[in-house]
């Protein structure tokens, strides 16, 4: 049984977590949530690699064998410090441009992230591979994940919320939305319907589960052919009111 880290500012990683439980079942994970500093959307990058640093050796004390960075902004800001620094595995997560990139159909798709992510030079070498195939146009989910870490999820003032950021992707054409933020999957509901129907939604928590299998499988913590069926464990620890991210939780797992 391997132990897993996860951290994010705050609530938003559950939706990473939550695929984690699906594809690594009768692992332990301990979840790390920084409410006390959420959101890290516009703080500095020394900032929230400070912080990134922090939370690592909070969850290597806790057991861990791998980290997930279940936060766009923190993989952004951090996570080649956090590799240079420790010397445990971390997978990290940006915007899913790739599938996107290379299923539209109207040759426009639309990247929701935050500031921070979209500064990253992650982020602008991946935007720099696929932009000669299609346009991406871009908006900052402003205020969204306040929504989330407010617990609201829908109704009149979540859908204006979202609607303010994404309108101006469907203006310019988009027929894919790529959830580059971990708190973003929590209003899928309503992206949804304010989107419409021909519009696809891509969140890359699956795949980012699957880099996780496989990196553990590659450690010989996850023996390959081993099918693991008993309960997993889950610790959920945060800097601040844990309140949201507890009740979030009950809706993931
Ligand atoms: N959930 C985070 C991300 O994936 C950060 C959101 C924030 O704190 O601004 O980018």
């Amino acid at each position: 049984m391997a132990t897993v880290g996860v951290f994010d500012s705050g609530a938003g990683g559950l939706s990473v977590l939550k695929e984690l439980l699906r594809q690594l079942p009768g692992h332990r994970f301990v979840y790390y949530a920084d409410n006390a500093n959420v959101p890290y959307g516009e703080k500095s990058a020394a900032f929230i690699t400070g912080r990134s640093r922090e939370i690592t050796r909070t969850l290597i004390g806790k057991g861990a064998d791998i980290i997930v960075v279940a936060c766009n902004t923190a993989t952004a800001a951090a996570i080649d410090t956090l590799r240079a620094s420790f010397p445990l595995p971390f997978v990290g997560m940006e915007p899913a441009v790739k599938p996107a990139a290379l299923g539209t159909r109207s040759g426009v798709i639309g990247v929701l992230a935050t500031a921070g992510t979209f500064k990253g030079s992650r982020y602008l070498t991946t935007r720099s591979n696929y932009e000669d195939g299609c346009k991406i146009v871009e908006s900052v989910g402003k205020g969204w994940v306040e929504l989330v870490e407010n617990g609201i999820l829908d109704g009149p003032k979540a859908e204006d919320t979202v609607r303010a950021s994404v309108q101006p992707l469907l203006d310019s054409g988009a027929d894919t939305l790529v959830l580059g933020c971990t708190h973003y999957p929590f209003l899928t509901p309503v992206i949804a319907r304010v989107a419409g129907p021909g519009v696809k939604l891509i969140n890359p928590a699956p795949a980012v589960a699957r880099r996780t299998a496989q990196v553990l499988s590659e450690k010989g913590l996850l023996p390959i052919g081993t099918e693991n069926n008993g309960d997993s464990r889950v610790e959920l620890l945060s800097s601040g009111d844990g309140k949201v991210l507890h009740k979030l939780y009950g809706l993931v797992r």
